[in-house]
């Protein structure tokens, strides 16, 4: 079976009724989505606050209750994917483009999860590029900023124009490298002029599940 699956419909299970869930975003958070619309259909009482649009259109269609960001004012659990994990659980997300919502989302949870396959487990985060979501006004600038901090930004390009983000901002891709100084690198990025937000989530999930060929794995985190 397919591992993100396997890890998706795990971390399903810790979903309970009269919860406000946390709706990650991508391919691996996809299958959670899937697998909480099936409970909702068989009589699961739950709200879910969604991370992206296209998980918005997923639980629409499934037919699973929304709230929007400002209408809740917690969230109890929250389950999303990753693109690397340390095993001191310092993350990189944002591959997918949702970054920012993510963090919003993971910031007023309880409990944040995050769903993988054994791909995701690296020694030291880097090797996948850190996505910075930035507004598209001054992008130039806030991109020179960071070559001369040398964080080596790439302009995140699809269908051969800027990627645009759910919030209508750019994407910068800085290929750090593995065993990057972390602290320093986001202490650079926090505050820089033109920067939303970072996909360095730092310390923030307290489980993770992870989806093997002998089923699923969780490691819960010992600094949570
Ligand atoms: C979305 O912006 C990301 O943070 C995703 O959660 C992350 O990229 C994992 O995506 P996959 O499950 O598709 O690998």
């Amino acid at each position: 079976m397919d591992k993100k699956k396997i890890a998706g419909d795990k971390a399903a299970e810790f979903v309970k009724d009269g919860m406000i869930v946390g709706l990650g975003t991508g391919s691996t958070a996809y299958h959670v989505v899937n697998a909480v619309g099936e409970m909702v259909k068989n009589g699961l009482k739950i709200k879910a606050v969604p991370t992206s649009k296209a998980t918005e259109e997923q639980a629409r269609a499934l037919g699973i209750p929304l709230l929007t960001i400002d209408e809740v004012d917690y969230i109890d659990i929250d389950i999303d994917g990753v693109d690397e994990i340390d095993p001191q659980f310092n993350a990189i997300k944002g591959g997918g483009g949702a970054l920012y919502r993510e963090k919003v989302v993971a910031d007023i949870s309880k409990e944040v999860i995050w769903i993988m396959d054994e791909s995701k487990l690296v020694d030291a985060i880097g090797t996948f590029p850190l996505a910075v979501e930035i507004a598209q006004y001054g992008y130039k600038q806030t991109m020179q900023k960071m070559t001369d901090f040398g964080l080596k930004p790439v302009l995140r390009i699809r269908d051969e124009k800027p990627y645009i983000t759910d919030n209508g901002n750019f994407i910068a891709d800085l290929q750090l490298g593995a065993g990057f100084d972390i602290a320093d690198v986001a202490k650079k990025l926090t505050g820089m002029v033109g920067v939303l937000e970072h996909g360095l989530f730092l310390n923030t999930c307290k489980k993770i599940v992870v989806g093997t060929d002998n089923g699923a794995i969780i490691k819960e985190n010992p600094a949570k």
